[in-house]
């Protein structure tokens, strides 16, 4: 009988879906501490896998470890080097992880275009009278153009929001044909420089690979209009925090939304979080009832397909 480990806590429904079979024997691991994972996950045939990094240490102590079911779509904490060459399996939750993080990526957007907390604030505080002034900054999105970096599943499910909202779709990614983007109402853009240079509203949706990591630095910033708005709901790292808090600082672009950082929790000093211009939230795009639950319930179901031989290619990484 395969012996799996739920590492880290999951919605309840997928860890019911694991325990209530009785073709597995399973446990929780809700340390995911380095030590802890070293000294737990060696017995395991498959894990399911969200916060916690588990690196080639960590895996050469795993012999029996067939496969790894990731809560979630990205795998940067997972050494994929290590599972290529020991042909272990990487299943990810492709079909529940995209709604959420594009109403996600819409709600950070919609905040910064009709200005954060700040009418909420200033009824509360008796300013209701002091703000009726004709200078407010607020902008609508209606005709504003979005250039979306990434045009996976995410980035799919985002173009058919901001058509709602009547905005201009342009889509930077290499690897998706004109076609497909076209068929979905988006512009391809061929170069990189030439979206940046167009768009009101940046929104990443890539994984963190070596070709994205800091792909938004200050050079491609000081491409960007002056009132753009940068979105990073991807990875940290994809754009560099001390160039975004910068730029923001003086001027060069007008606000950005914050959903993933380089170090997860950020330290107290990182700068993002005191700069006003931001909206952050704590890596918790797909953090709704109806994400949450269906994550789990497909990381425990691939596992269960994987081992029972009839595991989607859709959720296979080729990596
Ligand atoms: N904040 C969150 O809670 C949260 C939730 C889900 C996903 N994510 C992140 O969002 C990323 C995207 O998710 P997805 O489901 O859309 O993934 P996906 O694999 O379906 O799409 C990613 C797209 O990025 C493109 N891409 C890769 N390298 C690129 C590059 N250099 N330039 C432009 N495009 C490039 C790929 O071609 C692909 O189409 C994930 O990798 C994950 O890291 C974060």
């Amino acid at each position: 009988m395969p012996k799996i480990a739920i590492v880290d806590k999951m919605h309840q429904d997928g860890i019911n879906l694991l325990k209530n079979n009785p073709k597995f024997e399973c446990e929780v691991i809700e340390d995911i501490s380095k030590n802890n994972l070293i000294a737990k996950l060696p017995e395991f045939d498959g894990i399911t896998l969200r916060r916690g990094k588990v690196d080639a240490d960590i895996l050469a102590k795993c012999k029996k470890l067939k496969v790894i079911s990731r809560h979630g779509v990205g795998f940067d904490n997972v050494d994929t080097k290590f599972l290529k060459k020991n042909n272990i399996k990487l299943l990810v939750t492709a079909t529940t992880t995209s709604v959420s993080p594009a109403e996600h990526i819409m709600f950070m957007i919609i905040n910064i275009s009709k200005g954060k907390d700040f009418f909420d604030k200033a009824v509360r505080n008796g300013e209701f009278e002091s703000i009726m002034h004709m200078n407010h900054q607020n902008f609508e999105l209606s005709n504003k153009k979005i250039l979306i970096i990434g045009f996976g599943r995410i980035g799919k499910k985002l173009i058919k929001r901001c058509l709602g909202f009547e905005m201009k779709v342009y889509a930077y990614d290499p690897y998706v044909k004109k076609n497909e983007i076209e068929s979905l109402g988006g512009i391809k853009v061929e170069n990189l420089n030439d979206g940046l240079k167009e768009a009101d509203i940046i929104s990443l949706s890539v994984p963190l690979t070596a070709e994205t990591k800091n792909m938004i630095n200050f050079d491609k910033i000081k491409i960007m209009k002056k009132n753009a708005v940068v979105i990073n709901t991807s990875r940290g790292g994809v754009v560099n925090e001390k160039d975004l808090n910068d730029a923001l600082n003086n001027k060069i672009i007008y606000g950005a939304g914050i959903d993933v950082f380089e170090k997860e929790p950020p330290d107290n000093n990182n700068p993002l979080l005191k700069n006003k211009k931001v909206i952050l939230s704590p890596h918790a795009a797909t953090f709704t009832q109806e994400c949450l639950s269906k994550m789990s319930i497909e990381t425990a179901q691939n596992l269960i397909d994987f081992f029972e031989g009839r595991v989607s290619k859709n959720s296979i990484v080729d990596i």
